[in-house]
């Protein structure tokens, strides 16, 4: 290990991470349009051993994390998922996979029941075999389902994740339906995020504010239906909003994701900053990353903030947003995000809400002409 990493500690005293997410392996079988892994991930192959994913689980838990999520890419490719899952659960981790589903064997699952895995979230992409399959450029459809049955025959809470975008928004009533029969007991309807694969392909994914606001009320008619049976979570998509989201309940804030390499980050898509030297556990402790690295320290607190965050009173509710979504949009990470009105640049965000009402709201694979091709997340795309 290196020495500690130079900066000062900043103010006010630091909290310990709640959530420490182990990305195990960007690998994947599905190549969905809308995943937030980075665009390169072609060229990031390395991955932690069985060991060092220990080792990074153990220091974490000594810092006090106590949720222990398990994602990708897609888990399940590694091998050693389940030796991981039994170390992280021994170590008094509430553990979680998220997962495609695909891999997830009977004889896998029931190993995993057994060591103690604690939750597990099941990805669909739609409610109809020809969209699921489309979007994930995958025959994966019949697969998942016969995984949702083998995850509720195995006594799982059922947590169903679809995410959400301008091709099946009008399908959210038979995403509910497809839920209900599935016996599911979540089921998270969260809109598209525009990062890596997502935010390449957001002139295909961005729906109408008309779409959003049909699914809305389709979500609450199904809630005061049938009440508590589905809890069901419906996030919209932050571009239609008019204040930003308190992204990763702000910067160094909860969240430690270790991606499969070893690079320690403060959010899924940091990676997309430039100038910040994310530090990789194999360099330096986990403790020395949380409290001493100038990468989880650089957005903590408020005194980064440029105007209007600076001044604005809602700064400890929402954290001036999303840094990553303030870069992308306006080439700056320490500017607002513009999704919030009083961002000098929100005109920039309205005009691409607009963009997509006159867009035609065509099948994906009709690639409209102003558009270019949906991009699936494969090796050949990455870059
Ligand atoms: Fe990076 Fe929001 S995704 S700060």
């Amino acid at each position: 290990m290196s020495a500690p990493l130079p900066h000062p500690a900043p103010r006010p005293p630091i909290a310990a991470p709640l959530w420490l997410l182990a990305e195990l392996t960007y690998r994947c079988p599905l190549h969905c349009a809308f995943c937030y892994n980075p665009i390169n991930y072609a060229n990031e192959r390395a991955e932690l051993s069985t060991a060092q994913w220990i080792d990074v689980m153990r220091q974490a838990r000594k810092l006090g994390a106590a949720q222990l999520g398990f994602s990708g890419g897609e888990p399940l490719v590694r091998d050693d998922l389940e030796e991981l899952v039994g170390e992280g659960r021994r170590l008094g981790f509430y553990t979680n996979l998220i997962t495609s589903g695909i891999g997830l064997t009977e004889t896998r699952l029931a190993r995993l029941k057994e060591l103690g895995l604690d939750h597990i979230q099941l990805s669909f992409q739609d409610s109809t075999k020809e969209m699921n399959d489309f979007l994930s450029s995958t025959k994966t459809f019949d697969l998942k389902s016969r995984v949702a049955r083998l995850i509720k025959q195995y006594d799982y809470p059922m947590v169903l994740n679809v995410v959400l975008h301008r091709y099946n928004l009008d399908h959210v009533g038979r995403i509910i339906d497809m839920a209900l029969e599935m016996g599911v007991d979540y089921l998270e309807l969260a809109n598209t995020q525009y990062y890596g694969w997502g935010l390449a392909n957001r002139a295909h994914l961005m729906p109408t504010r008309e779409q959003v606001v049909r699914a809305e009320e389709v979500v609450n008619q199904y809630r005061a239906r049938i009440g508590n049976k589905v809890r069901i979570l419906f996030v919209v998509p932050d571009y239609f909003e008019e204040r930003p989201k308190a992204c990763m309940n702000g910067w160094g804030s909860v969240f430690l994701g270790i991606a499969p390499d070893g690079t320690a980050l403060p959010c899924h898509a940091a990676r997309s900053l430039p100038g910040i030297a994310f530090p990789n556990v194999l360099d330096y402790s986990v403790h020395d990353i949380w409290y001493a690295s100038g990468a989880f320290n650089r957005y903590r607190g408020d005194a980064w903030m440029k105007s209007p965050c600076r001044d604005c009173p809602e700064k400890s509710k929402d954290f001036g947003g999303c840094r990553c979504q303030a870069y992308a949009l306006t080439g700056d990470a320490a500017n607002a995000d513009p999704v919030c009105a009083k961002s000098p640049r929100h005109a920039e965000v309205q005009a691409i809400v607009m963009q997509a009402q006159h867009a035609q709201n065509s099948h994906p694979a009709v690639a409209q002409p102003q558009a270019k091709p949906i991009l699936f997340r494969t090796d050949a795309n990455s870059r």
